[in-house]
Parts: C-alpha cells; sequence; structure tokens
C-alpha cells in the first residue's frame, strides 16, 4: 500500500520520453498551437502543403509516401489540416462534395493507412474533424459529412490497428483566433482559443487512451 501523498514520486509518467512527433499542418492555426504545446517537451516535425520541415499534399496518396520516405519512423502522427468546399447546399455539386472526401476525408485516412509502417510501436495517430457534423451551419454540409465521417473512422480504426498502435481525433468547436473571418458563419457559437485546443492534442498523444473523439468547447 502505498501512502497517497507519495504516489506521484513513485510513478512513472506514460509517455513521459521524449517523442519525435510529425504535424501535419503545423503552421496552420490549430497546428502552430499544437506545436507550441509539443514541442516544449518532444521533437516537433512540422510538414504542410507550402511549408515546413517537410511538404506534403494530404489529398494526394504519392505525396504522403514521399514524406514519409523523408521523415522515416515517428512516435507520433498529428493532422491538423482537411479542406472542403462551403456552399449552400442548393448550389452543392457532387464534385463541390468531392474536394471534402478527397482532402479532409481521405487525406487523413490515408495518413493512417501509409502512416502506420512509419509509426513506432505504441505510437499514436491524431486526426482533427470540428463541430459542424454535431451542430451544423448554413454551407456547410460537405464539413458536416466529413466530419462524422473522421469520428467514426478513429472509433472503428482504434479496435483493429496492430503492435498497440493508438487513434484519437480532436474535434473543436471554432476558433476563437478565426472569428474575424468566421463569425459572420458562427453567430451564438462560444469560439475556444487554439491553445485550449491544442490541450486535447497533447492528451491524444501523451496520454493513453485511444478511440476517442475529444470535442474541444461543446
Ligand atoms: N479554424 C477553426 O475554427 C476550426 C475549427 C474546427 C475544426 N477546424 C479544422 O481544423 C483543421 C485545421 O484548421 P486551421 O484553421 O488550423 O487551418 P489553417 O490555418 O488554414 O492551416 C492549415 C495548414 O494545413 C496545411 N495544408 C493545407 N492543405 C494541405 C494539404 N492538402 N496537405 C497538407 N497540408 C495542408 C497548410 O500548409 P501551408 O501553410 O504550408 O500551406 C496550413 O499550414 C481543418 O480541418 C479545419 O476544418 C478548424
Amino acid at each position: 500500500m502505498v501512502e497517497s501523498g507519495k504516489a506521484f514520486a513513485y510513478l512513472k509518467i506514460n509517455n513521459e520520453e521524449r517523442m519525435k512527433v510529425l504535424i501535419i499542418g503545423g503552421n496552420g492555426l490549430i497546428g502552430s498551437s499544437v506545436v507550441k504545446e509539443l514541442s516544449a517537451r518532444h521533437e516537433v516535425l512540422v510538414a504542410g502543403r507550402h511549408s515546413g520541415d517537410f511538404t506534403c499534399d494530404i489529398g494526394n496518396e504519392e505525396s504522403l509516401r514521399s514524406m514519409f520516405a523523408k521523415t522515416g519512423k515517428v512516435d507520433a502522427i498529428v493532422v491538423t489540416t482537411g479542406n472542403v468546399h462551403w456552399e449552400e447546399f442548393s448550389k452543392m455539386t457532387a464534385a463541390k462534395y468531392q474536394i471534402g472526401l478527397n482532402d479532409k476525408l481521405m487525406g487523413q485516412v490515408n495518413t493512417v493507412l501509409i502512416g502506420t509502417a512509419f509509426l513506432n510501436p505504441g505510437g499514436s495517430f491524431t486526426l482533427t474533424s470540428g463541430i459542424l457534423n454535431c451542430d451544423p451551419i448554413k454551407a456547410g454540409s460537405s464539413a458536416s459529412m466529413v466530419n462524422g465521417a473522421l469520428d467514426s473512422f478513429v472509433k472503428a480504426a482504434a479496435i483493429e490497428l496492430p503492435r498497440g498502435l493508438r487513434i484519437n481525433i480532436v474535434s473543436p468547436t471554432v476558433i476563437l483566433e478565426a472569428m474575424p473571418k468566421y463569425a459572420p458563419f458562427f453567430r451564438g457559437y462560444q469560439p475556444v482559443p487554439a491553445a485550449i485546443a491544442a490541450l486535447a492534442y497533447s492528451k491524444s498523444v501523451e496520454g493513453l487512451q485511444t478511440g476517442q473523439v475529444y470535442r474541444v468547447g461543446y
């Protein structure tokens, strides 16, 4: 029996070791906050479409393979990107939905499919969805559809990933720093600072949970 006051003195904290973390979209609004949070304790590699230590287009499988060939093995892969088409439902077309399906949805799914071979045992994926599948807005049907699919994908993938790999997804409400651009579309929503959203990515990367949808700010 351990005296409660001494418990933390002998406990080894899980994932305390310095990890190598790849953040795809790490120069974006959410991604840069995740970089700030995790780089205090880990080696962080940033990937982006045009910027970062590595470049890739998550909507292109060859581009993902080529990036992972350069990064080599890592302990955690975080995706803080994903594009969709924003337009009123009456003007949406199959081709417009295909943008979000190819980029935000399959881009993240393919990151998992291809990235699995590049994760060290016990490593983790952390994906990004968003509030809109739970609380939709005008012109957001593609985002709502893709976010719902991603949340479901993560729950299913978690039970079949090999080698003790974990997977979670962060689903933030609208980010405070994005309100100058997004406010007219998100009237009545309580925004959350990017630094608060970054804590959910920290929980996913540095904790032990898997198959979780971390809803942030709602
Ligand atoms: N902002 C919000 O309020 C909010 C709320 C909830 C959910 N989300 C979701 O969170 C994700 C990130 O949003 P954000 O506002 O942080 O985006 P952001 O500021 O536009 O940043 C996106 C980042 O991703 C990179 N990128 C863009 N397309 C890419 C691609 N096809 N392949 C690889 N990298 C790509 C960009 O790289 P370069 O800089 O090199 O071009 C950029 O650094 C999105 O999926 C969004 O739907 C956002």
